[in-house]
């Protein structure tokens, strides 16, 4: 199948593995819906980042992208292999703390930061991003006297759906290009201390949007260049984003790393700066790492012909978001030759609530049996951490796999854990 990977997720007399354990047996002994992380892909996947700027000479600071996935088992784990974290909330760095990254490989970067949030990021010391001159302003108000980077917006964007660019046109994201000279003089003006420069283009991009890519990179070194005239002191870091892509169909091609890396070095080496290379790569780390495995109750011809699921896009909200490809292995069957086209319907009350493309996308699959095991790949990143209690059903339970070992990673939710913030009607 194209999606195997030798030592994770591998196809042996017609059944799934994943860690070189049958899934099925998993989805026996947690039950499902159940969510499996391969600790050694992610482990993997970091070193190919690290391995891909090292072989080109340069130490990267790789500021995994804790949004993708915050389970505290993973950051644990990419904290031992000396990752960094982009943080979005004070709750992704309070959870990036307890997981033991130290305070100063904490880079937070969030849009529409308040002072709620400018306070608690104050309190725990990180570095902070400004994505405009209101929370610049607010930062000096508050007694900002940290390190602070900008992020400004190189002007062309990419990603896989529209909700994931994030530089261009209609962007509500960092400091505009007319405006980042501006942003470098006011800061300098209020006496804050900026070290670094930040882009994120958006997320999930492949192929030739590399190209696009790396003429932000240009853009974004040429201002790096300017920044350092007029703050008049040298830039520590000039952070790339994340954003490179895994595939997710057999259509999409791998992410060419190796281009990617290379690239941002050598307009680095060729421009005036000292500054580290930061990248912040999330999907990459993680995707294609976990799968979530559900059981097909149903299989029936309605007007179309129906696979229905116990889950549905309270746990992965990706087909239903972005019309997002995720391939569907039946784990007990995954090469079977008796096929038809189905609609994979999950058990919420939309009709959306599919994990085809879309309602009209049919996914031909081998016809499962009512009790068969049905498992959604590249599961590892925006999955879990986007999951919901819509229809007040409980979140799914996650397991970590590691060297041969398996663990508990996240407990599957019951109703009381619905209930524990409610309250009884009192008035
Ligand atoms: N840095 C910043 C500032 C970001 O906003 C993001 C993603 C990343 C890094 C990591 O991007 P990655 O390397 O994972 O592409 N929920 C969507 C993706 C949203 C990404 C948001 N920001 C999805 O499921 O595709």
């Amino acid at each position: 199948m194209w999606w195997e990977i030798e030592g994770h997720l591998e196809v042996r007399e017609n059944q799934l593995y994943i860690a070189g354990i049958e899934a099925s047996k998993l989805a026996e002994r947690y039950g499902t819906p159940l969510y499996i992380y391969n600790g050694n892909r992610i482990i993997e996947n970091f070193n190919r980042v690290k391995g891909a700027f090292e072989a080109a000479g340069v130490k990267p600071r790789i500021h995994y992208a804790a949004k993708a996935n915050t389970h505290l088992a993973v950051l644990q784990l990419l904290s031992r292999q000396g990752a960094w974290i982009d943080a979005v909330s004070v709750n992704e760095v309070k959870i990036a703390l307890k997981a033991g990254f130290p305070v100063g490989r904490i880079l937070f970067t969030g849009a529409s930061v308040g002072n709620a949030d400018l306070k608690g990021l104050m309190q725990l010391g990180v570095r902070i991003t400004i994505d405009s001159f209101s929370q610049m302003r607010r930062m000096k108000e508050l007694g900002f006297k940290g390190e602070a980077s900008i992020r400004w917006n190189p002007g062309e964007g990419a990603g896989h759906h529209e909700h994931t660019i994030t530089a261009g046109k209609f962007i509500k994201f960092g400091i505009p290009e007319h405006r980042i000279e501006e942003a470098f003089l006011k800061a300098k003006a209020l006496g804050l201390d900026i070290v670094g420069l930040h882009q994120h283009i958006g997320s999930g991009w492949l192929g030739k949007d590399v190209d696009v890519f790396l003429e932000t990179v240009d853009k974004t070194i040429a201002v790096a260049e300017k920044a350092e005239e007029l703050l008049g002191k040298k830039l520590e870091f000039v952070d790339f984003g994340g954003g490179p892509g895994i595939p997710y169909s057999k259509e999409q091609k791998e992410f060419p790393l190796e281009k990617y890396a290379r690239g941002i070095i050598k307009k680095m080496k060729a421009a005036d700066l000292n500054a580290e290379i930061a990248v912040e790569p999330g999907r990459y780390i993680v995707g294609d790492s976990g799968i979530l495995l559900v059981e097909i109750n149903t299989v029936e011809e309605k007007n179309v012909p129906v696979i229905g699921v116990n889950s549905g896009f309270n746990h992965l909200i990706r087909p239903a978001f972005y019309g997002s490809h995720h391939e569907m292995v039946v784990c007990n069957n995954v090469g079977g030759r008796n096929r038809k086209s189905f609609m994979v319907a999950g058990n919420l009350c939309e009709s959306g609530d599919v994990f085809n493309e879309s309602k009209q996308e049919l996914r031909e699959l081998p016809i499962p049996e009512e009790g068969d095991i049905l498992a959604l790949l590249n599961a590892g990143a925006y999955g879990y951490i986007m999951s919901s209690n819509y229809n007040s059903r409980a979140k799914p339970a996650c397991i970590l796999l590691l060297n041969g070992k398996e663990q508990l990673m996240v407990e599957r939710q019951t109703v009381d854990d619905l209930l524990t913030k409610e309250k009884e009607l009192e008035i």
